[in-house]
């Protein structure tokens, strides 16, 4: 795979979309500056904007020939920016707005990968509404006389871990369930998978999706929570994974087919965890994946001998092809 030359993308005009005011605006703007960093360094000429009241102006006064979106969170990932942009006409790196949508419910996007053969844990979601309804007491104790522990619970939508706790015992799941709602609506609950977590970048540069080499994430505290995802030195990651050759094909291809399953264009980073049989547990796909120093994607771009400023412009270039 090889991103484009500097000569190609000299003249592009290009605006990395940053901020928001999601949870995760602290991580949007360091992905923005990493991102605007590299396609600089790459020649091409860019600016950032924050989404807020001022962005349709800014767009329409001087306008960008694409944009490169660097947010996360809802503003970023669940295809509502992405339908504004089609609506004024501005293209932009990254999957359509239907297929956000779909990827950024994890159980609707566990729903379609499952559909399309791969593997995911056992789930259930539902809303505060039915636990409201139903009794929370009565439900959770079928939840895990279903599923055992233990049990990870976390937003259906969501990111960087905000609102995901493993819970070991029944004790613990009032707490984490209140922590989750804190989140959003609907709280996902899943059986605790063990095993090798990695995550799997997959990048479309011209000839169709092809996996990074996967990073191996093994956090210090054991939880990949917020803490251990945005401070340096509290996780090790591995790049390649240290996993044997079938098994780091098979992330691979279970990355690509998740990307395919849910219609994603240009980049898409999955989250999955490899068990000690070999199979491969599908949690997430990112639609708009970290781009910080400590982000899995720019790692696995440098393990695969690619510069991330010439990845990003190309897809640029990609976009404004369309
Ligand atoms: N079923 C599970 N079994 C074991 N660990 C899990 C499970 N689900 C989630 N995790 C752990 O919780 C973390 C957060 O979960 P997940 O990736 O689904 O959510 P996220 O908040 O969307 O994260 P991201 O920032 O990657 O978008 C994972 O990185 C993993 O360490
Ligand atoms: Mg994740």
């Amino acid at each position: 795979m090889r991103a484009a030359g500097k000569s190609r993308v000299g003249e592009l005009t290009a605006v990395v979309l940053a901020g928001g005011l999601t949870y995760e605006r602290e991580v949007s703007l360091r992905s923005g500056r990493r991102v605007c960093e590299a396609l600089k360094a790459a020649g091409v000429a860019v600016r950032t904007l924050d989404p807020d009241a001022a962005l349709l102006a800014g767009l329409r006064d001087d306008q960008p020939e694409a944009v490169f979106v660097a947010l996360h969170g809802a503003d970023g990932e669940d295809g509502a920016l992405r339908s504004v942009l089609d609506l004024v006409g501005v293209r932009y790196v990254g999957s359509d707005a239907a297929a956000c949508r779909l990827a950024w419910d994890k159980p609707t996007a566990k729903a379609v990968v499952h559909a399309a053969g791969l593997a995911t844990p056992d789930w259930v979601a539902l809303p505060h509404s039915t636990f409201r309804e139903l009794g929370a007491a009565a439900v959770l104790d079928r939840i895990v006389e279903r599923f055992g522990l233990p049990l990870m619970v976390k937003p259906a939508k969501g990111g960087s871990a905000l609102g995901a706790r493993q819970v070991r015992s029944a004790a613990e799941l009032p707490a984490a369930m209140v922590s989750c709602l804190s989140y959003g609506d609907t709280v996902l609950l899943e059986p605790y998978v063990e095993g090798v977590e990695v995550a799997v970048s997959v990048l479309d540069l011209g000839a169709g999706p092809v996996a990074l080499p996967a990073v191996e994430i093994t956090a210090a505290s054991g939880v990949f929570d917020y803490a251990a995802r945005y401070t340096a030195g509290m996780t090790t990651y591995h790049t390649p994974a240290r996993l044997t050759p079938r098994a780091a094909d098979a992330v691979a291809e279970v990355a690509v087919r998740a990307h395919q399953a849910l219609g994603l264009r240009d980049l898409s980073r999955t989250d999955a965890i490899v068990t000690a049989d070999g199979v491969v547990q599908f949690l997430e796909v990112n639609v708009s994946p970290g781009m910080t120093e400590t982000s899995m994607l720019p790692m696995s771009v440098q393990a695969a001998g690619l510069d991330l400023g010439e990845v990003c412009a190309t897809l640029l270039h990609r976009a404004v092809g369309r």
